[in-house]
């Protein structure tokens, strides 16, 4: 029933329908955020539901929190949890040693502390989010808002000596003021184009008063689902080197996927 669905989304579903097989009974999952995201936290919720198995989530937003608790997925903060099993997020940008971009959502600091937090990271996308080389896709920044122009102008200079394609940063506005994260904190958008060293401008933005975190994710991510349009799905695993293929169908038991805003 894979035609009920459009390229894209059916991509995504079985994405993450694929995912949550790595879930298993007993596991504390992290939630991640985002459209991708909130396929899986529908498809853990339904598998919950039809096997009765005991899992704990812990959300990466209160968007993903929202939902969890729609779905069925009993859901705790981390500090109550302590530590993950598995969490199972999206990304922006996957490269070939499955470093990200994150925080297109908004939720990248949540969802860098969840998925450090955990025993393995399984990142679920579609085919577009692979690249050769981060950068093409704006790398967010979270800032504190106290002198956050002054923090922007330091950024942009600390930019003009990496090996980047571009040093133009903007502050991501919801209507006409700055867009305010779970955490009360602004996004810096940086315009690099290219990052020819992801792994340097990660742990430099991070040594500038009032960056809170930057959206790079270095050596966090284990395995990357790829879904494809046509219910194929890919599965890497850095750590074994292992790359398997399978195929999905979309099949709506109830009505876990009739609300499929995010
Ligand atoms: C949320 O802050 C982001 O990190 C998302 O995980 C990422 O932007 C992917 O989102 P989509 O699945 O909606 O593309």
């Amino acid at each position: 029933m894979t035609g009920e669905l459009s390229p894209i989304d059916t991509a995504k579903f079985v994405a993450a329908k694929r995912a949550v097989e790595f879930v298993e009974d007993g596991m504390k999952v992290g939630l991640g955020t985002g459209s991708t995201a909130a396929w899986m936290v529908r498809c853990l919720g339904e598998m919950i539901h039809d096997s009765g198995m005991k899992i704990i989530g812990v959300p990466t937003s209160s968007r993903t929190a929202d939902l969890a608790r729609k779905c069925g997925v009993k859901v705790v903060s981390l500090d109550e949890a302590k530590w993950l099993d598995v969490t199972i997020d999206g990304a922006d940008e996957v490269d070939p040693d499955l470093n990200l971009i994150k925080g297109g959502g908004g939720a990248l600091l949540q969802e860098k502390i969840v998925a450090t937090a955990s025993d393995r990271m399984i990142v679920i996308t579609d085919a577009s989010k692979q690249v050769e080389r981060l950068g093409a896709f704006p790398l967010p920044v979270e800032v504190v808002p106290f002198g956050w122009q002054t923090t922007k102008a330091l950024v942009e200079e600390t930019l003009a000596g990496m090996d980047v394609l571009g040093q133009e940063s903007t502050v991501r506005l919801n209507g006409e003021a700055p867009y305010v994260t779970d955490e009360g904190n602004y996004i810096i958008d940086l315009h690099l184009n290219r990052i020819g060293n992801p792994r340097q401008v990660a742990l430099v933005l991070n040594q500038i008063p009032g960056v809170v975190e930057n959206g790079l994710f270095i050596d966090i991510c284990d395995v990357v689902v790829i879904g494809h349009g046509s219910g194929r799905v890919e599965v890497n695993d850095i750590n074994s080197g292992t790359h398997e293929e399978d195929r999905i169908d979309f099949v709506d038991g109830g009505n876990m996927f009739s609300d499929l805003s995010d």
